[in-house]
């Protein structure tokens, strides 16, 4: 099997999780992607929340799969020389340093694309240019403040009516996701025109671009003054903007996570459950959940009546859910054709074998560590299935590549005492 990116040469100058998102799916692609790291300490996330002192965190290894590592001073004339040679062979060019930072080294899109025009540059930053947060420095929950995500997300009453924040990656590994796109779409167009192009993705745009039905209930409530499927509808009061949703479903269907037996001692012992809007489709519901009579009643039986009663519909599937597994519940709606869905927790995703038989929960063999756990290559293709291998040592590769760059052994020593790379 011919990887996707075989022969793609990617120098990663990216940290924490955005920018390692993007460039680790494109190493399991089989790019081979160089990371540069700062010499003596590496990406930060090698010693954050450590669970075994000595070792890279976690939190390096679920985000570097199938990199190399290099330990170079791009701040030093010979890291930027080395730096300049590796830019001179490589596709792609991707870094997401603070805004300014690789200017600074003089490592712009404009240089870059001097040193080499085919080079493909990707940069993940928190706001775009144009943006009067341009200069502002970004993590995850920056994002999904400014991206629209969190003033969408959580209660709508309550002294829980707050922001909240999501516990998906929607500013970070998102940001990378939409970067990988990018950068495809530009190899892609490499191809027919001989030419890198500059792709640039901000986390708040990245963020935005998931919450676009959160738009659309924007103007439906500019329009119309409510919003039909938010539990405020039809007695409560709408404001001028969206509010938080709680559990709702994002479409005009009624969908809600209900309590299942066990609840009062497990936090996670509930289920979603979607009711559909189709007569047909809303019977087998009706009658799945012991509630037959709701089919043929007026007061249940078109979506707009259900609409106006949402909290008695709720009150009545919790009746049947609040006695029952929640993957009993599943097995039992599924087959009577209800979309519906466990909440399943960190401790179950990572005990689940259907999830490690596709290959999207994997144990990986690392150096010194032995095996741990994490999330394979999501996109599965007929034609190829990538290997996810450890995650480098702190310039694990830092001879190898010097060498193939042409440098001999007294240049990479002088390189070495000189702190240009490894200590
Ligand atoms: C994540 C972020 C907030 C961290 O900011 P930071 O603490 O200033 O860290 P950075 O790594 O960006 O920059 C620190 C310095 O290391 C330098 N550096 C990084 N790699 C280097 C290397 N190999 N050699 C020499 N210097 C290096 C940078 O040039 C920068 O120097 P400067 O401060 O003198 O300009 C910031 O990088 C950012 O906003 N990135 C864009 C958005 C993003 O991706 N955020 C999500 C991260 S998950």
């Amino acid at each position: 099997m011919t990887a996707p990116l075989q022969g793609i040469k990617v120098i990663d100058m990216t940290q924490v999780q955005s920018g390692p998102s993007c460039t680790q799916m494109l190493a399991w692609l089989g790019a081979e992607v160089i990371k540069i790291e700062r010499v003596g300490t590496g990406d930060p996330t090698r010693d954050e929340l450590l669970d075994i002192e000595g070792l890279d965190g976690l939190y390096f290894l679920q985000l570097n799969c199938n990199k190399r590592s290099i330990e170079l001073n791009a701040k030093t004339p010979e890291g930027k020389e080395i730096l300049t040679k590796l830019i001179e062979g490589a596709d792609m060019f991707v870094e997401n340093l603070h805004p300014g930072a690789a200017d600074e080294l003089g490592f712009s899109w404009e240089e870059v694309h001097k040193m080499n025009p085919r080079c493909i540059y990707g940069t993940i930053k928190g706001f775009n240019d144009d943006s009067p947060y341009a200069n502002v420095k970004a993590f995850e929950p920056v994002a999904q403040c400014a991206g629209g995500a969190a003033s969408t997300t959580g209660w709508w009453d309550g002294e829980y009516n707050v922001p909240t924040q999501s516990g998906a990656a929607l500013g970070d590994s998102n940001t990378g996701m939409h970067l990988v796109i990018g950068l495809l779409a530009a190899l892609l167009q490499r191809e027919k025109t001989g030419e890198g192009c500059f792709v640039q993705q901000s986390m708040q745009d990245a963020v935005l671009n998931l919450c676009r039905i959160k738009l659309r209930d924007q103007l439906i409530l500019e329009h119309t003054g409510v919003l039909k499927h938010l539990p405020e509808y039809p007695n409560g009061k709408f404001g001028n903007t969206v509010p938080r949703a709680g559990n709702v479903e994002g479409g005009q269907v009624l969908g809600w996570c209900y309590k299942c037996k066990g609840w009062e001692t497990d936090p996670n012992a509930y289920v979603y459950i979607v009711l559909q809007n189709e007569a047909k489709a809303f019977a087998e519901a009706c009658t799945a959940l012991g509630k037959p009579e709701w089919a043929t009643d007026p007061k249940f039986n078109t979506p707009a009546a259900r609409n106006l009663v949402k909290e008695e519909i709720y009150k009545g599937v919790e009746e049947y859910t609040i006695t029952k597994d929640k993957n009993e519940i599943v097995d039992v709606l599924g087959k009577a054709g209800v979309p519906c869905g466990p909440v399943l927790s960190m401790y179950e995703i990572a005990r689940d074998e259907s999830l490690r038989k596709c290959g999207t929960i994997v144990e990986v063999d690392q150096p010194k560590r032995g095996k741990f756990l994490t999330i394979g290559c999501p996109p599965k293709l007929s034609t190829f299935t990538p290997e996810v291998k450890a995650a480098p040592l702190l310039g694990a590769d830092t001879n190898a590549v010097l060498k193939e760059l042409g440098y001999s052994d007294a240049d990479i020593a002088k390189f070495r005492a000189d702190h240009v790379v490894c200590k």
